[in-house]
């Protein structure tokens, strides 16, 4: 059965919890954009490789809980201001029977949402002209990384407002590798072993190293097409094929972070000012790719962390295995500490912002926007300061000069 099949036969426990993750995120995306001063009258969500929309047993997927989302943030944002505000959400499906299905679904949502067939590199063009300087998020999520094209992923980060969530399908990129690094194939090898044999083994009959011979021609051929597209897809993913020196030269264990460090490097020169990366394990624990969120804004970055922080909080997936990914985004909170002895060295300074001066700097603030902490490390960041701060309610530290 393709993977296509099962993913929407019933949605993995690991593929609801990305959802959870999208889910909050895009709420609060709503309300942040739509709220902030001088913020315009409509902001555009792109669910680039969209899928049915659901899955057999009726769970949501990405365009559903983008079009339900879009329209709870945009009437409740609508409510507490005096202009008019729209959230548009267009989902791009390449696969026709999909595309069908999520089209007959989507249609109550009415003009607000369009479905599109075809890919985002065929529909990008149409959406800059149909959508000119409109703040959108693009989420692109597919099965491999064949659609991630680095063209169509630099033009989705494009505005000055807009974002990315990526899904980089880190253990597809590993055998592209393995495709392209390997250089003899495993029937070459019996052919060679065979025709040079060890002298404690006899050599083979003539005829048997001819079908060897041919094996090994054959799998040549499959390795060469192999190896072709798996270039092809890395260069485009990537951009040029500088990409693939770096991975050579990373030790085998660290390869797979190597990759993710060159590609979060990428959109940075793509224009992301911020990268999150959020591993996701599926229910085994194994690794199974990792979300990329590219953003402009400190304001981005921090409602990403809160929303995988909330999606940790409220995982379907099993106790052990949410403490497992919890793991893997901790921070370093040795150096998170330093930097904030650093940066308030000498100062006293409020842990939380104060809401009459919401623009003074606050530590709760500095950590979020500047470190790699999440909120659910901010109980044991406090415990560590607590010798800094000053009597009273209120959390006010104050911390030596350096
Ligand atoms: C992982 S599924 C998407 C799941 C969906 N985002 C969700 O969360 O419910 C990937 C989908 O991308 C589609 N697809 C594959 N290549 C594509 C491309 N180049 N452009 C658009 N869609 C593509 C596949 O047909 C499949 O439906």
């Amino acid at each position: 059965m393709s993977q296509s099949k099962r993913h929407f036969e019933e949605f993995q426990p690991h593929s609801k919890h990305k959802h959870l993750i999208l889910q909050q995120y895009f709420l609060a995306w709503g309300h942040k954009l739509g709220l902030r001063p001088g913020a315009g009258t409509l902001i555009l969500y792109v669910d680039a490789c969209a899928g049915r929309g659901q899955d057999d047993l009726g769970n949501h997927g990405s365009p559903l809980i983008a079009a339900v989302a879009a329209a709870v943030a945009q009437e409740s944002v609508g409510s507490r201001r005096e202009t008019p505000f729209q959230i548009h959400v267009v989902a791009i499906e390449a696969n026709r029977a999909h595309y069908e299905s999520l089209a007959r679904l989507l249609s109550p949502f009415g003009s607000k949402v369009t479905v599109l067939h075809g890919t985002l590199q065929e529909r990008t063009g149409e959406l800059e002209g149909r959508f000119p300087d409109t703040p959108t998020l693009t989420f692109i999520d597919p099965f491999g990384l064949d659609p991630l094209r680095s063209e169509v992923v630099r033009r989705s980060m494009s505005g000055d407002k807009n974002e990315a969530l990526l899904l980089f399908a880190d253990q597809a990129a590993l055998r592209h590798f393995g495709a392209i690094a390997a250089e003899e194939t495993r029937a070459e090898r019996r052919h060679r072993e065979a025709a040079n044999p060890l002298p404690l083994f006899p050599g083979l009959a003539a005829d048997g190293i001819d079908d060897l011979a041919s094996a090994a021609v054959e799998s040549r051929e499959a390795l060469d097409i192999t190896r072709e597209s798996a270039l092809r897809i890395m260069n485009a993913a990537f951009g040029d094929d500088t990409w693939l020196a770096v991975v050579e030269q990373a030790p085998q264990t660290l390869r797979r972070r190597a990759l993710i460090d060159l590609y979060s490097a990428r959109l940075r020169t793509w224009g992301a000012t911020f990268t999150l990366r959020v591993p996701i394990v599926d229910s085994s624990s194994v690794h199974a790719y990792t979300l990329i969120h590219a953003s402009k804004s400190p304001k981005a970055y921090v409602t990403m962390k809160e929303a995988v922080s909330y999606a940790l909080e409220h995982s379907p997936l099993p106790q052990n295995v949410v403490e497992h990914m919890r793991e893997l985004v901790r921070s370093d909170l040795d150096s998170v500490e330093r930097a904030v002895r650093r940066q308030f060295a000498g100062t006293t300074i409020r842990w939380a912002e104060n809401t009459q001066d919401r623009l003074a700097p606050c530590v709760r603030r500095f950590v979020l926007e500047t470190t790699e902490a999440y909120p659910f490390e901010l109980d044991e960041l406090k415990a560590r300061l607590q010798p800094m701060k000053l009597p009273g309610r209120s959390i006010i530290y104050a911390f030596p000069p350096e």
